[in-house]
C-alpha cells in the first residue's frame, strides 16, 4: 500500500498590532521611506509588545488554522515550530505552544531552524512523518520575534525585518488536494553571509565580547540578493520538472517574502507575469520562516487559492537553506 496523501487542512496567521512605517525608522537610522520602498518593497512591519514573545504569536497563528481546518487541538499529534528567534534556547517553542493550546501529551513537539526557509523544511518533515502513517495531524508553524536580533542602529538590516507568524494543519487529504511534493537544499559555504554570530556555543555570552554586540543578526545584503534569486530559481525550476509541470501551470507563487525586487526578478527568470506571485512584504517586511505561512494564509482568505490550483511555494535563508513546495488545492 502507497503513503497516504497528506493535505493543507487548514490556514492561520497572526501580527503584532503595533505598525513601524518606513517614516518611523526614518527617525531612528539615517534611512527614508523612499529608499527603503526602492530597494526592497517594504512600507511598514508589525514590532511585537515587548511581553509578547514567539509561542505566543504562534499559538494565535495556530488557533485561526485549527479553525480554518475544522480540526481541535486534541486532534493534533505533532507540532513544529519553524524558528529562528526562539523563546529560549531551551526548551523547544513547539513545547510552549503545545501548552497554551492544550494539545494532548502523546504529541511530538519541536522546533526546526532553517532559517527564511524554515517553513518549507517544517512542512516537508511533517509530510513525511503524517505520511508514513505514524501521526494523524500537524500543526505547522513559521513564528519569528526577529525584533530581538536586529540591531536597531544598523540601517541596513533592521528596516528589512518585522515580526509574526503564520500555520497550517496538515492531515488525511479530503477530495483531491494535497502536497505534491518538497525540496530542500543547503549550502554551507555560505554561513558567513547572514548570520546571528553570538549566543550559541560559539561565542556563549555576547556581551563579553569587546569588539561589538554578536547577538545582533549580520547580513552581507548584496551577496545574499545575487544567490538568493538563483537559489529560487532553481528550488522552481527542479521541482517543476520532477512532476513534469511548467511554471505556466502554477495559478499562485508564495515565494519568501525578502525583497520586491528579488521577487520580480525571480518573476522574469521563471517568466511568469508579475500578478502570478502573492505578496504582502510591502505590510510586514520580512518575517523570516513565518513570511510564507503568513502570505499563504491571505492569499487563501483574498482568493488567490482555488480548489484544484497548484501553488509553488519557495524559499531562501540564511544557511545558506533554500527550497521549494507544490500544493495541489
Ligand atoms: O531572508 C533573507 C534576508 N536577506 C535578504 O533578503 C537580503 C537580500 N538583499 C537585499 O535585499 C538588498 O541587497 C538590500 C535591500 C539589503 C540592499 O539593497 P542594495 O540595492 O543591494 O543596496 P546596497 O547594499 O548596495 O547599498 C547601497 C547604498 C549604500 O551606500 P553607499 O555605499 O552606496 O554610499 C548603503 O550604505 O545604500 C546604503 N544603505 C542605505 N541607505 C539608506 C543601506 N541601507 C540603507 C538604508 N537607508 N536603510
Amino acid at each position: 500500500m502507497g503513503s497516504p496523501d497528506i493535505a493543507i487542512l487548514g490556514t492561520g496567521s497572526y501580527a503584532p498590532e503595533k505598525i513601524v512605517t518606513n517614516d518611523d525608522l526614518s527617525q531612528r537610522v539615517d534611512t527614508s521611506d523612499e529608499w527603503i520602498f526602492s530597494r526592497t518593497g517594504i512600507r511598514e512591519r508589525r514590532i511585537a509588545g515587548e511581553n509578547e514573545t514567539t509561542s505566543m504569536m504562534a499559538a494565535a497563528a495556530a488557533r485561526h488554522a485549527l479553525a480554518s481546518a475544522g480540526v481541535t487541538a486534541a486532534d493534533i499529534d505533532l507540532v513544529i515550530v519553524a524558528t529562528m528567534t526562539p523563546d529560549l534556547p531551551m526548551p523547544a517553542t513547539a513545547c510552549f505552544v503545545q501548552h497554551l493550546l492544550g494539545v494532548p501529551l502523546n504529541t511530538a513537539c519541536f522546533d526546526l531552524n532553517a532559517a527564511c526557509s524554515g517553513f518549507i523544511y517544517a512542512l516537508d518533515t511533517a509530510w513525511a512523518m503524517l505520511a508514513s502513517g505514524r501521526y494523524k495531524h500537524a500543526l505547522v508553524i513559521g513564528a519569528e520575534k526577529m525584533s530581538t536580533v536586529l540591531n536597531w542602529k544598523d540601517r541596513t538590516t533592521c528596516v528589512l525585518f518585522g515580526d509574526g507568524a503564520g500555520a497550517i494543519v496538515l492531515g488525511p487529504a479530503r477530495g483531491t488536494a494535497k502536497i505534491l511534493g518538497t525540496r530542500l537544499y543547503a549550502d554551507g559555504a555560505h554561513t558567513d553571509l547572514l548570520c546571528v554570530p553570538g549566543g550559541g556555543s560559539n561565542v556563549p555570552d555576547p556581551s563579553a565580547d569587546p569588539s561589538g554586540p554578536q547577538r545582533h543578526m549580520t547580513m552581507k545584503g548584496r551577496e545574499i540578493f545575487k544567490v538568493a534569486v538563483r537559489e529560487m530559481e532553481d528550488a522552481a525550476r527542479e521541482i517543476l520538472a520532477q512532476h513534469g509541470l511548467v511554471a505556466a501551470q502554477i495559478a499562485c507563487v508564495i515565494p519568501h517574502q525578502a525583497n520586491q525586487r528579488i521577487i520580480d526578478t525571480l518573476a522574469q527568470y521563471l517568466k511568469l507575469p508579475a500578478d502570478r506571485f502573492f505578496v504582502n512584504l510591502h505590510r510586514y517586511g520580512n518575517t523570516s520562516a513565518a513570511s510564507i505561512p503568513l502570505a499563504l494564509d491571505e492569499a487563501r482568505r483574498a482568493g488567490r487559492v482555488k480548489a484544484g490550483d497548484t501553488t509553488l511555494l519557495v524559499a531562501f535563508g540564511a544557511g545558506l537553506t533554500y527550497g521549494s513546495a507544490l500544493v495541489r488545492w
